[in-house]
């Protein structure tokens, strides 16, 4: 049923709504430091079955939930010492950690789709942590975009996305990362998904890690391979664009109109990907992309491309 959507304030009254809402069992987007969240609270069964519903998603793709400090997540999650390390190392951050669910956790089911872990993140972005506070509980949030379109990094993305089938959405301004977060398995330390938490500052503290994730395994996050999916063809790698091509440039690209960062800046260049993906895709043809170099965000950066680029069903 179509609803109006209250692009809501990050002030105090906005947030004391946002929550107010949760706690309803209403869906809220709100920012985070990687992309906008569609958040609903992770204890409501219905809540939950409406975020589903929402992003028109297939009902196997666990959810991340969201907590606002350490004791609400080890009420949900067991930690061990290394689970615990971590957390103090990265938290509140871009990271999302997948620990084993414990069983009076209260948490949905729909939630884990049924696994026995649960993936959880203590974001740093001040909106999504006042609002966490405010609501008191844990919020289970994909990103705010319908199922395998492009992530949302403004409210105004979300409100294109998903106005009339969600309650509100918080208004934070641009996300600051950019890309979603990065996720990790403990027990051996493996790495689900390049994110806004860079491999080289993980390894630093943890040492090697494992890749993990499988795109042909519904449990395991990186999912449907075709993914960020613009209408447009996408290219990737193009250092000499065809003619009807728009060459999305990173660096030194003379003649490209649209550049991820025409300094060469991986970090900006995270930032902007999702806008400019959208603003690309609004010409209405075919996308080449420069190369971007396989290092620090730029391994987000190109996992994130290469799923634009990739076959579509
Ligand atoms: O930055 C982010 O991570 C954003 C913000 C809103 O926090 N959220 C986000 O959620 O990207 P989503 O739903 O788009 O991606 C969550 C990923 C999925 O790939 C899912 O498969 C994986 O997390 N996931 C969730 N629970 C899991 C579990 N128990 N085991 C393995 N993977 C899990
Ligand atoms: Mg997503």
């Amino acid at each position: 049923m179509p609803q109006t959507t209250h692009l809501l304030n990050s002030d105090h009254d906005g947030l004391a709504q946002a929550a107010a809402l949760l706690r309803s069992g209403a869906l809220v987007a709100f920012p985070t430091e990687t992309v906008y969240g569609l958040g609903g609270n992770a204890r409501d069964a219905a809540a939950v079955a409406g975020i589903y519903a929402a992003k028109g998603r297939p009902s196997f793709n666990p959810l991340i939930v969201h907590v606002a400090d350490l004791d609400a997540a080890e009420l949900i999650a067991v930690f061990n010492d290394q689970a615990r390390k971590i957390a103090a190392a990265f938290w509140p951050g871009p990271l999302t950690m997948v620990l084993p669910l414990r069983p009076a956790s209260g948490i949905a089911d729909l939630v884990t789709a049924g696994l026995e872990t649960v993936a959880i993140r203590i974001p740093a972005h001040p909106v999504a942590r006042a609002l966490l506070r405010e609501f008191g509980g844990a919020v289970a949030a994909p990103s705010a975009n319908p199922s395998g379109k492009i992530s949302p990094t403004t409210a105004a993305h979300v409100m294109g996305g998903l106005s009339g089938k969600i309650a509100g959405v918080v208004d934070g301004g641009a996300c600051p990362v950019g890309v979603e977060s990065t996720i990790i398995s403990l027990a051996p330390l493996t790495l689900l998904r390049e994110g806004g938490l860079v491999r080289e500052d993980l390894t630093a503290v943890l040492g090697p890690l494992a890749d993990g994730g499988d795109a042909q395994k519904p449990n395991a996050p990186g999912q449907l391979t075709s993914h960020y999916a613009p209408a447009a063809q996408v290219r990737l790698n193009v250092v000499t664009p065809r003619p009807d091509e728009i060459w999305i440039g990173f660096g030194d690209c003379a003649g490209s109109p649209l550049s991820l960062s025409p300094r060469g800046d991986l970090v900006e260049a995270a930032t902007r990907l999702f806008s400019v993906l959208r603003e690309a895709d609004a010409l209405q043809k075919p996308i080449a992309f420069a190369p971007i170099p396989e290092i620090g965000l730029g391994r987000a950066i190109n996992d994130r491309l290469r799923r634009a680029a990739a076959p579509r069903d």
